[in-house]
């Protein structure tokens, strides 16, 4: 079976941009190839995972892409998932390189958020809840995961400051991020004081409203090689997918089950375990989400998630030594919906590559793992393995 590596990876700005849909691809396929062929001769097909046409009013975002990049007559198409898009794009991806049928494979995101607004995404974002019985009462993102964070805080030792403490950890790291939509750091107080947005999840708490692109190019190990990189190969060595419930109403409200689910499954085509990972980038989208997934993923014992903010010798018992959202996450990087699967894929290229910014680079690392979320919580997910 061939064996898939990201052969190279790219994003564009983000944050509020100017930029259209189709321009901040454009920025993250410039990247990309940056050093390497021009894509139309390699590349064999595209996946997009975009979660809405309500920003832009535009649907065959596959098509659309692969023509702007020069990519005639190639298979392309649009994958849709809500905030899981992209990494359900790049398990596409590699699938098809996995199965020989195709030697490179475009795996993309893109999310023009900011084009109405934050109540134009608020609503976007709504879609993604069972129409029938819950968005009819007027639910939003922020509602659904505030009940399953107050949840988390009845059941845990978890309070409202532990939660600030991720905030703060990762808008560090988004500090030591160029690409992160927030380049400043913050301190608990600040994130305590500021308004809730749905108790007990507060502004700081949330991952933002973000335009931005990603890509990752999936190849096989010889067309990799044309794109002469000068560290270690990234290979893709495990992937998993998992589900839940559509709605919070008939679900364990802690237990992320899908995403542990596609997490156990990436690991045992990989052949590690959690104690292995070295980075992992989890879907932060609010703080409350990286304590469960950590737990999910297996680098907490369970009810212990909240301690991800605290320097590894300080976490209890059973903690891994797994530095987690380097990039800043959703939080700090910020949350492209559509890109931000493909968005984690680059943090975790540039860890295992070495070349993260000093001030976030974690020594050594070899293993990475992504785990990227879409509906309420992990009710579609999708897990990688990265290794060198
Ligand atoms: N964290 C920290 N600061 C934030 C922020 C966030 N998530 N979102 C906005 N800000 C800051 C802005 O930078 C801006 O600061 P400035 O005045 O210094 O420039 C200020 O807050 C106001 O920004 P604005 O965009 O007007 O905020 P808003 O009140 O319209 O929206 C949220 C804030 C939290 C409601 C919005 O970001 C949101 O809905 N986030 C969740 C998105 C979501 O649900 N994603 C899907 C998850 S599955």
């Amino acid at each position: 079976m061939p064996d898939p590596r990201v052969a190279a990876v790219g994003t564009s700005p983000l944050g509020r941009t100017e930029l259209t849909g189709r321009d901040l691809f454009s920025a993250a396929v410039a990247e990309a190839f940056a050093d390497g062929p021009d894509p139309a001769e390699v590349v064999d097909a595209v996946y997009v995972g975009n979660q809405s046409e309500s920003y832009e009013h535009q649907i065959m975002y596959g098509t659309l892409l692969a023509e702007w990049c020069g990519l005639r007559h190639v298979p392309a198409e649009r994958v849709e998932g809500c905030a899981a898009a992209g990494a359900l794009a790049l398990r596409h991806a590699v699938e098809d390189v996995r199965s020989g049928r195709r030697d490179a494979v475009l795996a993309c995101g893109v999310e023009k958020m900011t084009a109405g607004g934050t109540a134009g995404a608020t609503n976007a974002l709504s879609a993604a809840f069972d129409r029938a019985l819950e968005q009819r009462t007027g639910v939003t993102a922020p509602s659904q995961y505030a009940l399953l964070a107050q949840r988390y805080l009845h059941d845990t030792d978890a309070t409202e400051r532990d939660l600030a403490r991720i905030a703060v950890k990762n808008h560090a790291n988004g500090a030591a991020n160029p690409r992160a939509q927030f380049q400043r750091e913050t301190d608990v107080e600040t994130v305590l004081d500021s308004d809730y947005v749905a108790p007990p999840l507060k502004l700081f708490d949330c991952a933002p409203v973000t335009d931005g692109a990603a890509v990752a190019l999936v190849a096989s190990e010889e067309v990799a090689a044309k794109f002469g990189t000068d560290g270690p190969a990234v290979r893709v060595a495990g992937v998993g997918a998992g589900a839940n419930n559509i709605g919070v109403a008939d679900r364990d409200l802690t237990f992320v089950e899908g995403a542990h689910e596609a997490a156990k499954t990436a690991y045992d085509e990989a052949g590690v375990a959690p104690a292995d990972i070295d980075v992992a980038e989890v879907h932060d989208a609010f703080t409350s989400c990286e304590a469960m997934l950590a737990e999910a993923a297996g680098f907490a014992p369970p009810g212990r998630g909240y301690e991800s903010a605290l320097p590894p010798a300080e976490r209890s018992d059973g903690w891994t030594d797994t530095h987690l959202s380097t990039s800043g996450g959703l939080k700090a990087r910020g949350h492209p919906i559509g890109a931000t699967g493909i968005a984690q894929a680059v943090e975790v290229y540039e860890q295992l590559t070495g070349t993260a910014t000093p001030e976030r680079q974690v020594d050594d690392a070899t293993t990475g793992l992504l785990i990227n979320e879409g509906g309420v919580a992990d009710a579609v997910t999708v897990a990688h393995v990265l290794t060198t």
